[in-house]
């Protein structure tokens, strides 16, 4: 790519926070003309005039208007709602690696824990002022999490709860060996893995592969005992199929962060199993001053001309 002659400009565009976000924008001087938006209104007007965009849930109409747009960097962690029919074929796509992995870890194991430590029983039982001394915590350490997707995040997971004492199991679309992960098994290999966890962490991106992989047959791999932890996305899991398993207690119960539909309708049946967690996609936190710096320093790259990092594969769909 050559050196660019004239002012790069950035529309950061965000429906919530968007001027946070802009406020962090650090490009060479009187290189960068940063644009803001918040509104598909407000973003229609400045979208012909922009290179490169920075952007959470963009809307996709307006890319065919967005004739001088190179490149997107991703604010999210994941580049699926980036990856829309709509982007022209030549605009290079980039993420955020090493920003959400230790959160989500943390996401995971907490939940873990919370299982294992029966936080919720200790608590309904102070609520009532009962002493119950025969229910006993169990240890965490031991247990095996199966990992599904050892990207960043997924390695990131992998690590803690193997430094917890976890055993790893993964799952991943070349099955390549991963330190710290006692075993690898394919996608296609998937209900092998299943049968193996006590817990088992969904973390895969969303792709035409990956839609609906956790369906009936997957979950009915599971054990009896294991908890589905879903911090990835909610159509890798069939939700009518999860919903059967968890009503028939097939499997423990489900801790889920993302859903088919986001906000869960108030009238969702998961709200009220007692068997199901529910949190509002909040495993990996929106953090503007941890993302900026990536942004950034590709935005230096663009400006100069040098190829950006972090490049998504836009076949693969990560
Ligand atoms: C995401 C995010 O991509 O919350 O889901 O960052």
């Amino acid at each position: 790519m050559p050196r660019r002659r004239r002012p790069v400009t950035v529309l950061v565009y965000r429906p919530d926070e968007a001027e946070r976000y802009a406020g962090l924008v650090r490009g060479p001087r009187g290189a960068v003309r940063v644009a803001v938006a918040s509104t598909p209104a407000e973003a229609e007007p400045l979208v012909p005039e922009i290179d490169a965009l920075w952007a959470w849930k963009f809307p996709p109409g307006l890319y065919e208007k967005a004739g001088r747009l190179a490149w997107v960097q991703a604010m999210g962690a994941g580049v699926d709602s980036v990856l829309v029919p709509e982007l022209p074929r030549h605009v290079t796509v980039t993420r955020s690696p090493g920003i959400f992995g230790p959160w989500m870890a943390e996401y995971v194991l907490g939940w873990c824990l919370w299982v294992t430590q029966r936080m919720e029983t200790y608590r309904e039982a102070q609520r009532e002022r009962r002493w119950i001394g025969s229910v006993q915590p169990e240890r965490l350490a031991g247990r095996t999490l199966v990992v599904v997707g050892l990207g960043d995040i997924g390695r990131s997971i992998a690590r803690a709860a193997s430094a917890a004492g976890l055993r790893v199991v993964g799952v991943s679309r070349s099955g390549r060996a991963v330190k710290g992960v006692a075993r690898v098994y394919r996608h296609s290999a998937l209900a092998r893995a299943l049968a193996e966890g006590d817990f088992l962490a969904l973390v895969l991106p969303l792709t035409p592969e990956t839609r609906g992989m956790i369906g009936a047959q997957a979950i009915g791999a599971m054990r009896r005992e294991a908890w589905l932890i879903n911090v990835g996305r909610g159509p890798l899991v069939d939700e009518d199929a999860l919903l059967s398993a968890l009503r028939e207690r097939r499997i423990a119960g489900a801790i889920l962060d993302v859903f088919a539909v986001e906000p869960l309708p108030a009238d969702h049946p998961f709200w009220a199993m007692e068997n199901v967690v529910v949190t509002p996609h909040v495993s990996g936190p929106d953090l503007p001053e941890a993302i900026a710096p990536v942004f950034n320093e590709n935005l230096a790259r663009f400006v100069a001309g040098r190829p950006l990092r972090h490049v998504v594969d836009r076949r693969r769909g990560y």
